[in-house]
């Protein structure tokens, strides 16, 4: 069992204990984090699972493919250096100790 902390747009900070092999996505709308939604079902359609990261942790995690860079260019919110979809980040052991912000609205 691994953690995750979400910030929400308000500032809350929430740690959710995940289950390796699901998504950010699916961690965060089975805890109730407010502004993930995952309208589409983890099908890189909505962004409406988009987070920002920190430098270190993107840095941790796999690169985003071209499927998910070209949804994050047409999200709503701004998009940033750091920006994922939360539906394409697996979660695992070594994802252990994210820290991610829900992006404005
Ligand atoms: S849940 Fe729709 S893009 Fe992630």
């Amino acid at each position: 069992m691994s953690q995750v902390t979400f910030i929400e747009r308000d500032g809350t900070r929430r740690i959710v204990e995940v289950v390796n092999g699901e998504s950010l996505m699916q961690a965060g709308t089975r805890a109730g984090v407010d502004g993930i939604i995952g309208e589409c079902g983890g099908s890189c359609m909505c962004a409406t699972c988009h987070v920002y990261l920190t430098d270190e942790d993107f840095a941790r995690l796999d690169p985003p493919d071209a499927m998910e860079q070209d949804a994050l260019e047409f999200t709503a919110s701004h998009q940033r250096p750091t920006s994922r979809l939360g539906c394409q980040v697996k979660l695992s052991a070594a994802t252990d100790g994210l820290t991610v912000t829900v992006a404005e609205a």
